[in-house]
């Protein structure tokens, strides 16, 4: 297997505030490797840092080889690094298809300005492979807005799989989700893990320990422990920042 995106020293300071802090993280290809950490450690501002919604204040950021530093959002996703975003961003006046085509679209047009490869059909065919993997087609033609919570927010993981991208960051996928919604929500992923790479930010520790390879552990922006799920569950250090103690 070979090392899909690896980070160097990021680090982002907001003032005086060191979100992330001298973080080294790598994932292997066809890995899922979850994000841990208690509210405010740095984990959507690392998932920003990747994905060039932000720019790091040091280190740097290699995909599949290349240095994607300070890249653009957009030239971030052409390279195919797509974010299922904590707060969800849908468009919610467009229906659930509209929502998927259009960012199938944005990824096809930039690259083949020129050429009609894709058509209209082709983009509404690979929209409702979409909807079908993500469960949502029979609500296709409903306005996204009125979607309920948990629907909206696997609409948000479709969104991100419309742009083809080979790693998929997932910022709490199940936040906010009924038991029945997180189950449905963590079979989806297992599915989609079977032909990405996935790194996932989750507060649910029952959802992390059952879908990770490999887990990291954020704690006021450093790097506090890293490995498998049964060395996760058993580091002290972990369970007494994080876990508060409570055996999972
Ligand atoms: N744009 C910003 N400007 C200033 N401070 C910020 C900004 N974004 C995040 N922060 C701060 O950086 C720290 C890390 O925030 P971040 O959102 O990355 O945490 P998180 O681990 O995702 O937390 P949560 O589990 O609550 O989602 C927090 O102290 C937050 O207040
Ligand atoms: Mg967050």
């Amino acid at each position: 297997m070979s090392e899909m995106l690896k980070t160097s020293g990021l680090t982002k300071n907001f003032g005086g505030l060191t979100a992330v802090n001298n973080v080294n993280f790598s994932i292997e290809e066809g890995d899922l490797q979850s994000i841990i950490g208690p509210n405010g450690a740095g984990k959507s501002t690392f998932f920003k840092l990747i994905s060039g919604e932000i720019k790091p204040s040091s280190g740097q950021i290699v995909f599949n080889g290349n240095d994607i530093t300070g890249l653009a959002q957009t030239q971030v996703s052409h390279r195919g690094i797509a974010v299922a975003y904590q707060i969800t961003n849908i468009f919610p006046l467009l229906t659930v298809l509209e929502n998927v085509r259009v960012a199938a679209q944005s990824r096809k047009t930039t690259f083949n300005f020129w050429s009609k490869a894709e058509s209209h059909h082709e983009i509404t065919d690979q929209a409702l492979a979409i909807l079908e993997e993500i469960g949502l087609v029979e609500f296709k033609e409903d306005i996204a807005g009125n979607l309920s919570h948990g629907d909206q927010k696997r609409l948000e993981i479709g969104i991100a799989l419309a742009t083809q991208p080979e790693l998929l960051l997932l910022d709490e996928p199940t936040a906010g989700l009924s038991p029945t919604e997180t189950r449905y929500t963590i079979e989806l992923i297992k599915k989609i893990s079977d032909h990405l790479t996935i790194i996932l930010v989750e507060h649910k520790m029952t959802v992390v320990m059952e879908v990770s390879d490999k887990i990291t552990v954020l704690h006021y922006g450093s790097l506090l422990a890293q490995g498998s799920p049964d060395d996760i569950r058993n580091n002290e250090e972990v369970r007494r920042v994080y876990l508060g103690g409570v055996k999972v």
